[in-house]
């Protein structure tokens, strides 16, 4: 059983790699949970309507980084490090990587006030691996195009924000050494699993 979080711009295919690899463990007899952030509690879940939400008050970045990470300390209590600890695979869509990508990339908070946040909320637990799923901005702002739902407040930011997103987790990712698996998120969504489950194999954490 391991931690794994996935990361990546909008319409990266972090839901796609997610489920494709969830059937695999399945198809192995692996216990598994899927979840996501914001989310992954009912707390999680009411406060990322409040995050995402585009009329009305909507939070400014710094009440829109503590969100976060009210969220992701929930989140990490309640469920994550009881599902590792009854021996469980975790599959998080978005982490505390997200954090620094988007509040410290994007909104241009002081990268280590988000990472004292981070270490704060998460008590230091991080994933075993961070799969980045790396994307031109082009090719992220093309697939959202596609999509039938109304665009949420990172959606509508511009180019630059996103492109300070897609650097800042590059950025990490180089930091990051073992910790860190890069995909480009242009290969196909088979090639991307078969990417993924090398790696997993290579490790040694799946047959
Ligand atoms: N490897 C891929 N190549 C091309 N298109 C893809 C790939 N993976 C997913 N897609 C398509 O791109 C869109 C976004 O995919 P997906 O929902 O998996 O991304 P996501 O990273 O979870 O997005 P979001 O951040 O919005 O949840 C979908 O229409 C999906 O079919
Ligand atoms: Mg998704």
């Amino acid at each position: 059983m391991h931690f794994l979080a996935f990361e990546g711009l909008d319409g990266a295919g972090k839901s796609t790699l997610i489920h494709g690899l969830q059937r695999e463990l399945e198809a192995q007899g692996q216990a598994n949970v899927m979840t996501r952030e914001p989310g992954g509690s009912a707390l999680g879940d009411e406060v990322r309507e409040l995050l995402l939400r585009v009329q009305d008050d909507a939070p400014v970045p710094r009440a829109e980084a503590l969100l976060y990470q009210a969220v992701r300390a929930q989140h990490v209590e309640r469920l994550i490090k009881p599902a590792l600890a009854a021996r469980k695979w975790v599959l998080c869509d978005r982490f505390a990587a997200s954090s620094v990508a988007f509040q410290s990339g994007g909104r241009e908070i002081n990268e280590d006030e988000i990472h004292w946040l981070n270490g704060f909320s998460t008590r230091g637990l991080q994933p075993d691996l961070y799969v980045l799923l790396d994307l031109p901005v082009d090719e992220s702002l093309k697939r959202l195009s596609g999509r039938a739902q109304d665009p949420d407040r990172f959606e509508r930011e511009n180019r630059e924000f996103h492109e300070r997103v897609r650097t800042a987790y590059l950025r990490q990712a180089q930091a990051g050494g073992e910790r860190w698996l890069v995909l480009s998120a242009l290969e196909t969504p088979v090639r991307l699993q078969e990417l993924l489950l090398s790696e997993l194999k290579k490790r040694k954490w799946l047959n």
